[in-house]
């Protein structure tokens, strides 16, 4: 059969998974599979600040530049993840925050310095940044951080003017979870992007995550979203796709994955500016999810010994 990469490359669609460094390293199969089914990687972990900038001014790329090798190397391309975010930031960061060593002045010094280095040192690596990663709420209220209480709301034009000049040619996303249909939080999404367009903010692309829950349902209304926020001027893409469910797996569960899986996928290839659909790992094997949920887990295409569950078929089969 055909793999997720050739069907997508036919459909003219970028198809992405993240990627596991440590999995990477240690596991031939995955290594392997990565490679063959995918056209586009992100880094799971490495690019994030808390990787990058362990210590203050203390820069490593080690890690990262690996995978933009491997995917150079396999004629992948790479989306940057992510250049600003409330999550896995740096402690001297966070505490120096919490404890007033870093004031409002400093910390918009530092914010900037962090986006040229990073997407400086991408620059013509990565065909797209998530710039700016969950910066509103499930209520739709611009996200309660150290970010927008020390830098007020300004601070997200800010990171896109940044990003661009750092590296004029990767499209500039704006990111988030629970923004797959219709809801407070993407009509949040589309007035925020609204006014940014607006205000001639470099912002290029609307990013869905796309992780899923089974015992939540799937809204219908996808494809709706994605045009609204292309008619404003943005592509966009779906960025992190899995779909969890409560553990033990059964038939029902795993054809409800499935179609989980399908309704973003079809979303994507119906809309016109729909670039990319990145899965969130694509093994059962090596999986965020039950980490991060209890008792829940199973999300990715394959299972745990790579066989192929009724989600893989799907995906194959709609693209
Ligand atoms: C997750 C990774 O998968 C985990 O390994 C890590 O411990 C925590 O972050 N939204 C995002 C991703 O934007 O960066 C998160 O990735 C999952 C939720």
């Amino acid at each position: 059969a055909d793999t997720l990469r050739a069907l997508a490359k036919r459909a003219g669609l970028k198809i992405g998974t993240a990627v596991d460094m440590s999995a990477l390293a240690d596991d031939a199969t995955y290594k392997e599979r990565v490679a063959a089914e995918f056209n586009s990687v992100t880094a799971e972990n490495v690019m994030k600040w808390s990787e990058i900038e362990r210590e203050r001014g203390v820069l490593d790329f080690g890690p990262a530049d690996e995978l933009v090798r491997f995917a150079r190397q396999n004629g992948q391309g790479v989306r940057g993840h992510t250049l600003l975010w409330h999550n896995q930031n740096p402690e001297w960061l966070t505490q120096g925050v919490a404890d007033g060593s870093i004031d409002a002045t400093e910390l918009r010094k530092i914010l900037k310095q962090h986006i040229f280095d990073v997407a400086g040192h991408f620059r013509g690596k990565v065909y797209a940044w998530d710039v700016a990663n969950e910066v509103i709420d499930d209520n739709g209220n611009l996200r309660d951080t150290f970010w927008l209480q020390k830098l007020g709301p300004g601070y997200i034009a800010d990171a896109f003017r940044w990003a661009h000049q750092a590296d004029p040619k990767a499209k500039l996303y704006i990111n988030d979870y629970n923004v797959e249909g219709l809801n407070a939080k993407t009509d949040a999404y589309y007035a925020l992007v609204k006014q940014l367009k607006k205000d001639r903010v470099p912002i290029h692309g609307f990013g869905m995550q796309g992780h899923l829950g089974v015992q939540y349902g799937f809204d219908g209304r996808a494809l709706q979203n994605v045009q609204r926020f292309e008619a404003l001027g943005l592509e966009t893409s779906f960025t992190e796709v899995d779909v969890r469910m409560i553990m033990p797996t059964d038939n029902a569960k795993l054809q409800a994955q499935a179609n989980g899986y399908s309704v973003l996928l079809r979303a994507c290839l119906l809309a016109k500016r729909c670039t990319s659909y990145t899965v969130w790992g694509f093994t059962d094997k090596y999986s965020w999810v039950p980490g991060w949920f209890d008792g829940e887990g199973a999300a990715n295409l394959l299972d745990e010994n790579y066989g192929q569950k009724p989600a893989y078929q799907a995906v194959s089969q709609t693209l």
